[in-house]
């Protein structure tokens, strides 16, 4: 039977086939979402998540430099030069050709990257290379570095 109010007729028509399709798949994504979220079937919690955000963001917070960021750095170089007068040349000499202490100018036995160079300052070494990790702080070593570098690259400056 089929009902006529002022020409509005409802009609009984099958749903399109892609409407069906459309609404199993929200379905069935429903039912996976919650699924994939809940952690006694899929083992995700929060916790985990927020364990692994932390921890990535510690390992970028707090890199550990391996090459000196003040290379070549004109105002770097002339603190460090006070720094190296002040702290290193009374054993290494004012030219840097070594003394009771190596020659800085030659071939470094520990190592001549900057990471090895920066041990060599910050921890000392064995046979009366002090430490100066407490006394200068990370920052000055890698200034007096900056100096000495730029004096094995470029020989000495006036
Ligand atoms: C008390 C004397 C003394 C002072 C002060 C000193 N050094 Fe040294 N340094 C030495 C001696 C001795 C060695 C050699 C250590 C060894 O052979 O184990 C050395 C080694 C080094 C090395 C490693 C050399 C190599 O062959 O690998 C570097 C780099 C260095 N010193 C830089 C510095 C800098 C920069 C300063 C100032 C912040 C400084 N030193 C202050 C005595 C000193």
């Amino acid at each position: 039977m089929q009902e006529n109010y002022d020409d509005i007729k409802e009609q009984h028509n099958k749903l399109p086939l892609g409407m069906f399709l459309f609404f199993i798949g929200m379905a069935l994504w429903g039912i996976y979402y919650i699924a994939s979220y809940t952690p006694a079937v899929s083992g995700w919690s929060q916790r985990k998540v927020y364990d692994e955000q932390v921890a990535k963001e510690k390992a970028v917070a707090k890199p550990v430099l391996t090459e000196n960021p003040y290379e070549h750095d004109p105002k770097a170089i002339a603190e460090g030069k006070v720094l190296y007068a002040s702290n290193c040349s009374a054993c290494h000499g004012e030219h840097l050709k070594g003394g009771v202490g190596a020659d800085l100018t030659g071939h470094l036995k520990y190592g001549e990257t900057d990471d090895k160079k920066f041990e060599s300052i910050a921890k000392g070494r064995p046979n009366g290379m002090p430490s100066f990790e407490q006394q200068l702080g990370r920052d000055r070593i890698w200034k007096v570095l900056a100096y000495v570098d730029s004096v094995r690259e470029y020989g000495q400056k006036p």
